[in-house]
Formats: structure tokens, sequence, C-alpha cells
């Protein structure tokens, strides 16, 4: 490992938060669960309140199916990602990583130049949807990946660098050598991420290594949101930058959702727009209310006979 001389302009804005406030979200409610509380797309199933034809989903859950591609692809409307799975048991929905929208990443000169690295975003604002259960990687041997969470000026990071030999970057170990991860709270409505290259200058890195040449991590770096429990590193992530970007495409984020703004006591009392059907109750969600079934039934509450024993 490498010490770094200066310290780091950037490092001077990384400021550690756990917790943050995300901002109210705006949902009307469309209370009527249509005929069919269950539609498909390509490979995947599509359980109300999630739906394609008008009239067959509520207000944010719209999904566009795209069926000139085969299979069908299935489109979050309210967020634009891929959707690949939705499970109402567990209110999660689960949709694909894009490069470059939401992952940031980074291949660039090392001529000195102190350019700002990439970008990326993920605005759930005014959608029924929040972050949930995902974790903040990043990848490279040079790389500072910081996050800022919600609106406010919140930031969280980590630094991955390499030791010379490659033999350090272990399968599965996604530790600060090759790669670095922050758990990350849920319930964000929105987050910025960025990646940059911690040492600019070519011949500085050739010199700290003692190599003639470096070696593609060293000038490519990425950083993302990325579900628990589907990014597992591996050694090869770092040697190849097209398998890499292929895999990390693959990879999901996970959100959840609430239904209406309302919370369960005021949902009550209009029963004509309440989401929650028989056998179902309410459950207090961040921003609002969803719906589960009760215990010893099972299925969909958000539909009338969903939940069954
Ligand atoms: C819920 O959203 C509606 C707009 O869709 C807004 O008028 C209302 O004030 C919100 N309610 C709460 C409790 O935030
Ligand atoms: C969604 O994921 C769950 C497990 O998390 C799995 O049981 C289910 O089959 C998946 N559904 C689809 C349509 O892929
Ligand atoms: C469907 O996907 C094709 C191929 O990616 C694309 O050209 C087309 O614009 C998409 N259609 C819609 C309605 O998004
Ligand atoms: C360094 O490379 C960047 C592109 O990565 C370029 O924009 C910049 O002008 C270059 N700077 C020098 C000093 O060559
Ligand atoms: C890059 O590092 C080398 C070796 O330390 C130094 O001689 C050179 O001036 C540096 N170049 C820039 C643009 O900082
Ligand atoms: C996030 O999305 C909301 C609603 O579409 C928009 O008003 C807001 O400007 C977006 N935020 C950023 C930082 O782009
Ligand atoms: C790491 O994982 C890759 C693919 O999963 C495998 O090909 C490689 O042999 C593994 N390397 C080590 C050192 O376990
Ligand atoms: C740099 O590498 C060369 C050749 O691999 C070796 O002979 C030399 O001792 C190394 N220098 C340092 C300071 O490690
Ligand atoms: C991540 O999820 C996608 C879609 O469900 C799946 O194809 C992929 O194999 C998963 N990757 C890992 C490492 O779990």
């Amino acid at each position: 490992m490498f010490s770094l001389k200066h310290p780091l302009p950037k490092l001077q804005w990384l400021v550690l938060a756990t917790y943050m406030v995300s901002a109210v979200v705006a949902v009307e409610e469309q209370p009527k669960a249509p005929k069919h509380c269950s539609s498909s797309c390509g490979h995947l199933k599509i359980p109300y309140p999630f739906g394609v034809e008008k009239g067959s989903y509520l207000k944010g859950f719209r999904i566009t199916c795209n069926t000139s591609i085969n299979p069908a692809k299935a489109f979050l409307d309210a967020t634009k990602y891929e959707v690949v799975n939705i499970s109402i048991a567990e209110n999660r929905v689960r949709v694909r990583n894009s490069v470059p929208a939401s992952v940031a990443h980074t291949c660039s000169e090392l001529n000195g130049s102190e350019t700002d690295g990439p970008t990326a975003m993920i605005n759930l604002t005014d959608t029924p949807f929040a972050l949930s259960q995902n974790k903040f990687v990043v990848t490279g041997c040079n790389s500072l990946g910081t996050i800022k969470l919600g609106n406010r000026e919140l930031f969280t990071g980590c630094l991955s660098l390499c030791h010379v030999k490659r033999e350090d970057k272990t399968n599965g170990s996604c530790s600060g050598i090759g790669c670095c991860e922050v758990p990350i709270t849920d319930g964000l409505k929105i987050v910025q991420t960025y990646v940059d290259n911690i040492l600019t200058n070519e011949s500085k890195i050739k010199e700290v290594l003692n190599e003639t040449k470096i070696s593609v991590p060293y000038r490519c770096g990425s950083a993302f949101l990325v579900d628990q429990h589907n990014y597992s590193f591996e050694a090869s992530d770092l040697g190849d930058d097209n398998k890499f970007l292929t895999k990390i495409q693959h990879s999901t984020v996970v959100l959840d959702w609430i239904v209406s703004n309302h919370t369960c006591k005021e949902a009550r009392r209009d029963l004509n727009t309440y989401a929650c059907k028989g056998n179902s109750h309410c459950v207090k969600g961040s921003q609002g209310y969803r719906c589960s079934c009760n215990q010893g039934y099972q299925g969909n509450p958000y539909c009338s006979q969903g939940c069954q024993v």
C-alpha cells in the first residue's frame, strides 16, 4: 500500500452521515383494484398496485412493457429503471443499475490535471418509492467514491486502493483493497454518487509502485449503489473493464414503497380510498402507509380476496 503525501482536498467535504430526512411524497389515491390483479411483461409477473394497462395500477406504479425487445422488458415509469423483480410480500421492487445513469464510472487520463469525475444520480422524489437494503460500493486501485445522501449536504464514502501484488485482491472481500463499501441507511429518495482518481499523475503512480506501466484499475474506478446481496467483489472485476460494466448493468438496486402519503388512521377513515383489502392490515411506512396480509394469510393485500389462508 502506498501512502499519500498530501491530504486530499476532496476529503475535506467528506462528512460522515447516518441519518437523514427525506422529502414528503405526494401520492394521489385511486382505490379500486382492477378485475385482474396481476399481469405480466416478458418473464416478469406484475402484481397490483403495479400494472401496465390504464386503470390497472395505482398512481406512481405504472409499468411500461417494451415488447419490441425479446423477451419483453418492463420499465417502472416513475423511475425509468428496468424492473427485474417485484415482491409484494417483502414490499420490494428490484430495478437494474445502468451506466452512466445510476453508476459513476471513470477511466481517465492520468496527466496531472484535476478534472471532476462523473456523477450519477438516483432520484425518487415525487414517486412512491425509496431506497432500501442497499450498500454503496467503490471499486478501483486509485478511487475515492463519495455519495451525497438526500438533498442536504450529507456525504459519506470510502477509498479503494490496491497492493502492488495482484493476489491481495481477493474474491468476495470488499474491504478496501480493490473494493470498499459502506452500508446505506434506508428511506432515501435521492442520492448522487461520485468517483475520482486520487492520484492523477501517472509518472508519480509508477514511481510509487515501482512499475514501468500501470494497470487499468489505476485509471478506471466506479461508485454505485447496489442490493446488499447482489454484488460480490471478484478480483477479475478490476482487470477487464468491459466485463465489469456488463456485470454492473445486471446488478440491482432495491426500492420499497408506500401506496399513499396518508397515515393509517387517516387512510382507514375513507374505505373508498383505503388500499388494504380483505384479511389485510395497514402498515406505517416512513412517509405514509402500505398494506400487509394478516397473520396466517398470504397473497396480495391490495386485491380483494388477495390474502388467502
Ligand atoms: C399528500 O399528498 C397530497 C398531494 O398528492 C397533498 O395534497 C397532501 O398534503 C399530502 N399529505 C400529507 C400528509 O403529506
Ligand atoms: C423475485 O425474487 C424472489 C426472491 O427474492 C423470488 O422468489 C421470485 O421468484 C422472484 N420473482 C421473479 C418474477 O423473478
Ligand atoms: C423499446 O426498446 C427498443 C430497443 O431498445 C427501443 O428502440 C424502443 O424505443 C423502445 N420502445 C419504447 C416504447 O420505449
Ligand atoms: C488531461 O486529460 C484530459 C482528458 O482526460 C484533458 O481534458 C486535459 O486537457 C489533459 N490535460 C493535460 C495537461 O494534458
Ligand atoms: C508528475 O510526477 C512527476 C514525478 O514525480 C513529476 O516530475 C511531474 O512534474 C509531475 N507532473 C505533474 C503535471 O504534476
Ligand atoms: C429530482 O426529481 C424532482 C422531481 O422530478 C425534481 O424536481 C428535482 O429537481 C430532482 N433533483 C435533482 C437534484 O435533479
Ligand atoms: C474468483 O472468482 C472467479 C469467478 O467467480 C474465479 O474464476 C476465480 O478462480 C476466483 N479466484 C480465486 C482466487 O478464488
Ligand atoms: C524497483 O523494481 C526493480 C525491478 O523490479 C528492483 O530492482 C528495485 O529494487 C525496486 N526498487 C524499490 C525501491 O523497491
Ligand atoms: C443480481 O440480480 C440479478 C437479477 O435478479 C441476477 O441476474 C444476478 O445473478 C444477481 N447477481 C448476484 C451476484 O447475486
